[in-house]
């Protein structure tokens, strides 16, 4: 059968009925692709998985939340949509909303948001409003602005996105047979890990202990990704824009990984709920730990991330050197954004291309001294 979006997929474990207009791009079923190279070039024996979100329609794991935000404004019959947002939700929303043919308004700090995003917001025919501010500043402002103004709020407060978001777990299930040992990714607002730990928690079976069956002849839940247990989620976030590690809000959060700039996360409780009951922790990385980590992953496995993206596997790299993580352990790494959304930080951090006459000698030159 087509794959027709998420909602489609896992309708009877989400919000929708048969008449919910489901608006969507064929978001989710991304891969879940085995790093080959670099367990070795770590030294370490633990197997690693990449959920690859960076191939979502609009390149990250915002459309997972979205397409259920987005479905429930308009099922609710609004005509527009706000947020606020470092850029991935704002190309999100601008898409689902052009799809749905309603407005959308987007607050993005001024400067602070990668070429990509902003291209996508601007291409899809939202109206960008650049604020002199951060992400928390227009946070703070599109959740004044949707409570007495017809535009629907979809940021992560909004429940429906974690409902979305809770997918990717079903996703991995699906894929592995059951959760994995370790569940690692990026935190800034802070929905995905919640909307990670809701999915994950949905599934564990609890007829595991008495039946036996899991993954088997099960009769309670035949057709479900079921788990028969729950990883340790570990979040990772940048050095400066750290208010897991700190225990309190930071005022003036400051990274290269602009998506995850954001010293007021919104889920608060619920990340460290999701920390807490796995028994996990939050690290935090430097953007020099960040960018090697984005690069690691571009080199050595071909796949290519934001630098936010990759700061869950910056923080995995200190974990196993520390010796946190259990031998033989099977771990799942959320990538959450395509790296070609911020191509300005990749060029930046690269050699630059060679100039050469347009000569079968020099070009010969060149590659020989490559070979
Ligand atoms: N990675 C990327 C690529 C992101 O865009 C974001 C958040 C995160 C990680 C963190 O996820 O907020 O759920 O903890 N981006 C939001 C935005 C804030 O506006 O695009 P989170």
């Amino acid at each position: 059968m087509r794959y027709s979006g998420l909602i489609e997929k896992y309708r009877d474990r989400l919000p929708v009925t048969a008449s919910t207009p489901v608006i969507s791009l064929g978001e989710g079923n991304t891969p879940l692709i085995e790093l080959r190279n670099l367990p070795a070039i770590l030294g370490t024996d633990v197997q690693m998985f990449v959920k690859f979100e960076g191939l979502n329609p609009t390149g990250s794991f915002k459309d997972r939340g979205m397409t259920m935000a987005v479905t429930k404004a308009v099922e609710a019959g609004s005509k527009a949509i706000i947020c606020a947002s470092t850029g991935n939700t704002s190309a999100a929303a601008a898409a689902y909303a052009a799809r749905a043919g309603i407005g959308c308004f987007v607050l993005i700090p001024e400067g602070k948001i990668a070429l990509g995003k902003l291209a996508q917001a601007m291409m899809h025919g939202s109206t960008v409003i650049q604020i002199q501010g951060n992400f928390d500043d227009g946070m703070r402002l599109v959740q004044e602005l949707s409570s007495d103004m017809p535009v629907a709020l979809v940021n992560s407060v909004n429940p429906y996105r974690l409902q979305g978001q809770k997918t990717i777990s079903f996703e991995i299930i699906e894929a592995l047979g059951d959760a994995p040992d370790y569940h690692v990714l990026p935190v800034g607002n802070a929905g995905n890990i919640s909307g990670h730990w809701m999915g994950y928690s949905e599934s564990v079976c609890q007829q595991t202990e008495a039946c036996g069956l899991c993954h088997g002849a099960c009769p309670y839940h035949p057709a479900k990704p079921i788990a028969t247990k729950r990883p340790i989620m570990i979040g990772n976030q940048a050095a400066g824009a750290a208010p897991f590690l700190r225990g309190e809000m930071v005022k003036n959060p400051e990274t290269i990984a602009t998506a995850i700039r954001i010293g007021h996360p919104m889920s608060w409780n619920l990340a460290w709920a999701a920390v807490r009951e796995s028994g996990g922790w939050f690290n935090e990385c430097t953007d020099q730990e960040i960018l090697a980590a984005q690069a690691l992953l571009a080199r050595h496995e071909g796949v290519f991330c934001e630098p936010s993206s990759a700061t869950g596997f910056a923080g995995l790299i200190k974990d196993i050197q520390a010796g946190r993580i259990k031998a033989g352990s099977r771990i799942v790494i959320t990538l959450t954004g395509h790296g070609l959304k911020d191509p300005d930080t990749a060029i930046a951090q690269s050699s630059k291309p060679h100039l050469v006459a347009a000569e079968r000698g020099a070009i010969g030159d060149l590659i020989s001294k490559h070979l």
